[in-house]
């Protein structure tokens, strides 16, 4: 083995116990998380590279990279996102939080997440009730097996012997039906221990009283149970002016533009497009 390839595994290993103990997680804990197997976690432990694949090295490395925010600047919004986390999970409140696109959304959860008993899934359009259980238990440590049913049942159990857990997830515009009623029985059976917080586009609001007012079966029942709604602004003049200011940009007419971008991840995108053209970016 070469010497990068070592320093990238060495790398990997300290990585993984940062994230475990930041996270309070076990190696049975993380194998289920990560989808490997605990003697996988072993071997990295114990620096058996020779039982390592390349592939499973890149497998990790996507893991934690989907687990870490990078660097963050503590805008308005991110203050907002995690103050509103700490309260859902200090009173057990389920919590609204939407925002529009690219407004630092997943940036903030997930900078917020790393923090102990704290779950945070993602909702993909195409999961159905069982596929979003099998998420959150795996989200958990708990392996995924049984019906729907017995997954609601323990992701209850498993969240109600935490102490002061928080149930984040992300893009909830895009919960189906299915999988509101169950959620519905999540919060039910946990809501006396765990705060969920629950993030998507302004739509996700929207569409949940559309839904209720419709009469729609169990949506006027789920958005009562929403104690509060919080609308993430956007950034401000000056946060947007220093974060183009932190990023090389020096123009003064730069600065004014990208000044008024409201969304992070237009003025991100702004910011990169500018310094390739200044001939600023390293290939
Ligand atoms: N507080 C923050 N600190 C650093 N970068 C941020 C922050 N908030 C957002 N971003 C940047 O803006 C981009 C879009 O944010 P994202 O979290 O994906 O928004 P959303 O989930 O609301 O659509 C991210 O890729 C990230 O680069
Ligand atoms: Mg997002």
């Amino acid at each position: 083995m070469n010497a990068t390839k070592l320093q990238e595994k060495n790398e990997l290993k300290a990585r993984i116990s940062g994230y475990c103990s930041e996270k309070g997680l076990s190696k049975a804990d993380l194998a289920v998380k990560a989808k490997v197997s605990e003697a996988t976690l072993s071997a990295i432990e114990n620096e058996r590279w020779e039982k390592i694949s390349d592939s499973m090295v890149k497998k990790l490395q996507s893991f934690l990279k989907s687990e870490t925010a990078g660097n963050i600047y503590d805008t308005a919004d991110f203050t907002a996102v995690v103050s509103l986390c700490d309260t859902a999970r200090k009173y057990k409140l389920m919590i609204g939080l939407v925002g529009d696109t690219g407004t630092g959304k997943t940036t903030s959860l997930t900078a917020y997440s790393r923090r102990k008993n704290t779950y945070r899934l993602t909702f993909e359009k195409s999961m159905n009730p069982k596929q979003f259980f099998a998420s959150l238990l795996s989200e958990m440590g708990i392996e995924p097996v049984g019906n729907i049913n017995t997954m609601v049942n323990k992701a209850a159990n498993g969240l109600n012997c935490k102490e002061e857990p928080l149930l984040v997830i992300d893009e909830a515009g895009k919960i189906t039906h299915p999988v509101l009623l169950y959620l519905h029985d999540l919060r039910e059976k946990t809501k006396g221990n765990c705060g969920i917080v629950l993030a998507g586009m302004p739509y996700f609001r929207d569409n949940l009283k559309k839904n209720a007012q419709r009469g729609k079966e169990g949506y006027s029942e789920f958005l009562r149970r929403i104690n509060l709604w919080h609308t993430l602004g956007g950034l401000s003049a000056s946060e947007a002016r220093f974060v183009a200011r932190s990023n090389g940009i020096t123009e003064p007419e730069e600065l004014r533009e990208l000044s008024q971008k409201r969304r992070f991840g237009d003025l991100m995108n702004e910011i990169y497009l500018k310094r390739i053209l200044n001939g600023q970016m390293e290939y």
